[in-house]
């Protein structure tokens, strides 16, 4: 079978699914690996590179028409329109946000494989992509930061004075929020960290942050698979109000929350934003499903109150040689698990498969997309 890449169309998109290092892996798997010529250019590949890893550099059309197709972002209707019945594609599919997309996969008789559906399980890790970019994504949260603040992250004695550290709280301490305090901490800020998940209070401290300290009683809100649960309205909203002051105090703050297939959770309120010191910054990573902050706007820096909002979707894409890698590496892993002498084989009884799988031979095979296209 032949596995091909494209060059992602979506606009600002400037990673690439598959990288030379990967190649080898693929082809002792069976596969020929196919690349439109120039998909690696914005990552700083070429298809000489490319070239020397074994690949075949092929015309658009031909790697569309590939039988395994690997993408960064997910397909539009034009695209899955140019796609054969019965191949396989895998990659970002926004399967709960777009589940409309999914069910004209599913008529076009394509088996896919979405990448956001991957089980937090420790055998699917090498597999987990969101992981990997929300780490690129906190990193780049807190640079951006730290570039639009106009004032220095560290302590800084000089002849001419002292200039104080910087306040940094980061609301949410998943993947994307501990690298965020991280990189914050190694900028020389004042760092503190927020989550309603227990575990995370740990976790917050051993990266030399303090963990922000709310008045709200609840039960330990972690799910059986380590992600979040939705607060009860009231306490969202108690939450929202506690946080007020501490983020008054905050001169940057970084907001991560989420819980999986909802609106991301409101934690910072116009009250917050109004209270807090002009010139501040607040990056919102959740703005794609949202937002954290009701003023933020997608893809987009506004000010509110004197205070910079920042609702970047795509920050992984601003480094896009090292989230090509780890993207690329994550997908090379979940199509070599299925692949056996060159053939992919769906394989229902399989954890991952099951987890991941969309659609297949023209059914929506997944409960929860399912249940979303029919209400
Ligand atoms: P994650 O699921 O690992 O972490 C989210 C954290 O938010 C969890 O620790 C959860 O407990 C916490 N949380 C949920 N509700 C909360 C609440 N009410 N108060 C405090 N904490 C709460 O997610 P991950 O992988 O860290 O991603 C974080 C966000 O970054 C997501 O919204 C994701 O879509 C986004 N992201 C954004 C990118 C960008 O370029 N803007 C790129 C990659 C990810």
């Amino acid at each position: 079978m032949t596995l091909g890449t494209v060059r992602a169309s979506t606009l600002g998109e400037r990673r690439v699914a598959l990288v030379p290092q990967v190649v080898s892996a693929l082809s002792k798997k069976g596969l020929e690996v196919l690349v439109q010529s120039n998909a690696g250019r914005e990552a700083g590949i070429s298809d000489d590179a490319f070239r020397e890893a074994g690949v075949r550099i092929v015309s658009e059309t031909e790697a569309w028409e590939s039988d395994i197709l690997a993408l960064v972002t997910p397909p539009s209707d034009e695209e899955i329109a140019r796609l054969p019945s019965g191949a396989i594609v895998v990659g970002f599919m926004q399967p709960l946000d777009v589940p409309e997309r999914i069910a004209r996969l599913a008529d076009q008789g394509i088996t896919a494989l979405a990448m956001e559906l991957v089980p937090r399980i420790s055998r699917a890790q090498k597999m987990d992509a969101l992981s990997a970019m929300a780490s690129l994504a906190g990193y780049k949260a807190t640079l951006v930061a730290a570039n639009r603040l106009p004032r220095f992250f560290p302590l800084l004695t000089t002849a001419a004075g002292t200039v104080r550290p910087a306040n940094v709280t980061i609301l949410g301490a998943g993947v994307a929020g501990l690298q965020a305090i991280a990189t914050a901490r190694r900028l020389g800020a004042r760092v503190w960290g927020y989550d309603i998940r227990e575990a995370a209070r740990e976790e917050v401290k051993s990266l030399g942050a303090q963990f922000v300290e709310l008045d709200l009683e609840m039960e330990d809100m972690q799910d059986e698979g380590g992600y979040a649960k939705a607060l009860m309205a009231a306490k969202a909203e108690q939450q929202v109000e506690l946080l007020v002051p501490h983020l008054a105090n905050s001169d940057v703050v970084i907001t991560t929350a989420l819980i999986p297939g909802r609106r991301a959770p409101t934690l910072v309120s116009e009250a917050a934003v109004k209270a807090m010191k002009p010139g501040s910054v607040i990056v919102d990573l959740a703005a794609a499903s949202g937002g954290n902050c009701v003023l933020t706007a997608p893809d987009s820096v506004t000010t509110h109150h004197d205070v910079q909002i920042i609702g970047y979707t795509n920050l992984p894409s601003t480094v896009p040689t090292d989230a090509s890698f780890l993207y690329a590496r994550t997908v090379s892993a979940m199509i070599g698990e299925f692949v056996e002498d060159g053939v992919f084989g769906a394989n229902f009884e399989d954890e991952i498969f099951k987890s991941a799988c969309v659609c297949h031979e023209g059914q929506v095979v997944h409960e929860r997309v399912r249940s979303l296209i029919n209400s």
